[in-house]
């Protein structure tokens, strides 16, 4: 049977104390690099794998945070993880990424196994952040929680958010200046708020200038958004909405295959604006305007305020960070008369 190595040969092999191979496994920042390389080298030698559960039950926590998002297959959140990854990684803890499919019972499900595991902390996307949900309660028993891409102001849990009343509203200030005056909103379910705020902002945007009508979607994903194309398409030409704007780039890809497929030129026919400015808005046939979301950024700062919390116990003071979105324009929005180059309205970034 394979013996295992202890942290004692270990600390011997490199001539170093146990404390020291404690700080290179657990807060590497501390070690100076000679030394935890050392350290690294003799734990690769011995064939040295730690036994966490006798430290989680000494510490009484893991050594995970978890993310949990709402569509994994969304490379908005991959980014958003990337992000998180990129802070948590030099603390020695690991990043578990659970996804909700925007489905409550999954959510409630994932935050009892999180809470059994005893993570340190937990970086949400809510599908339900209401008085009464499962997430409110696992704050309540003592878990860090930080809203990722959902503002809060509640007072017991920090969030990180983008505007995204005034994403909808660039949006709509956008199509109406293309000359748009028959809009169609593609998203749902609103019980997200991204997608109700979303929509709020280009209703505002366009009241009493413009059309706007609600096309819902059950989900926000590619599908969701070519079946919403579907609808638009099947109207009689001079009946159609001359621009659509999706909740997420997602839908809009969506809409832009369907369009395609059914011979209705974009955007010569009809407009699309997007939402997040994910790699594939940029890459697509017709390249997408889309609002942008600081994908990464949202992440990054998620988990800086997550670890601050657990580092700093009752001590800390939640906070709300809101990130202005900025709207990218390109092809699949600009009149075609002329090539569109990618332009920026920027917003500005307040914390
Ligand atoms: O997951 C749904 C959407 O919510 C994402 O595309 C992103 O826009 C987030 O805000």
């Amino acid at each position: 049977m394979a013996t295992t190595t202890s942290i004692r040969e270990v600390a011997r092999r490199a001539g170093v104390s146990l404390g020291t191979v404690s700080n290179v496994l657990n807060r590497p920042h501390l070690v100076a690099e000679a030394t935890r390389q050392r350290v690294l080298d003799a734990i690769a030698e011995l064939g040295y794998v730690r036994n966490d559960s006798a430290r989680q039950l000494r510490a009484g926590r893991s050594r995970q945070i978890a993310i949990v998002v709402l569509d994994v297959t969304n490379p908005f959140f991959t980014d958003v993880v990337r992000g998180a990854e990129s802070i948590v990684e030099d603390h020695g803890v690991m990043v578990v990424v659970c996804n909700s499919g925007e489905d409550v019972r999954r959510e409630r499900h994932h935050l009892d196994l999180l809470e059994e595991q005893r993570v340190q902390g937990v970086l949400i996307t809510p599908v339900d952040d209401s008085p009464n949900s499962r997430l409110e309660q696992l704050i309540r028993r003592g878990t860090p929680v930080v809203l990722v891409d959902r503002g809060s102001g509640r007072p017991n849990r920090c969030s990180v958010a983008v505007d995204d009343v005034l994403g909808g509203r660039l949006a709509g200030d956008h199509l109406l200046e293309q000359g748009h005056r028959r809009i169609a909103f593609v998203g749902g379910p609103f019980s997200i708020r991204q997608v109700a705020d979303r929509h709020a902002g280009i209703a505002d945007a366009l009241a009493g200038s413009a059309d706007l009508t609600v096309i819902p979607t059950p989900n926000l994903t590619v599908a969701a958004g070519r079946a919403a194309a579907s609808q638009i398409a099947d109207l009689p030409a001079k009946e159609r909405h001359t621009a659509v704007f999706c909740a997420n780039d997602l839908l809009a890809l969506g809409v832009l295959q369907e369009m395609t497929l059914r011979r209705i030129r974009v955007p010569h026919d009809i407009a699309i604006v997007g939402y997040d400015d994910i790699e594939f808005a940029a890459a697509a046939a017709v390249p997408l305007s889309s609002v942008r979301q600081p994908r990464e950024q949202l992440g990054r700062i998620a988990a800086e305020l997550l670890l601050e919390e657990i580092e700093e116990g009752d001590r800390h003071e939640h906070r709300h960070v809101v990130f202005q979105p900025e709207l990218v324009v390109r092809e699949s929005s600009s009149r075609p008369r002329r090539r569109a180059r990618s332009g920026r309205t920027r917003g500005r970034v307040s914390q």
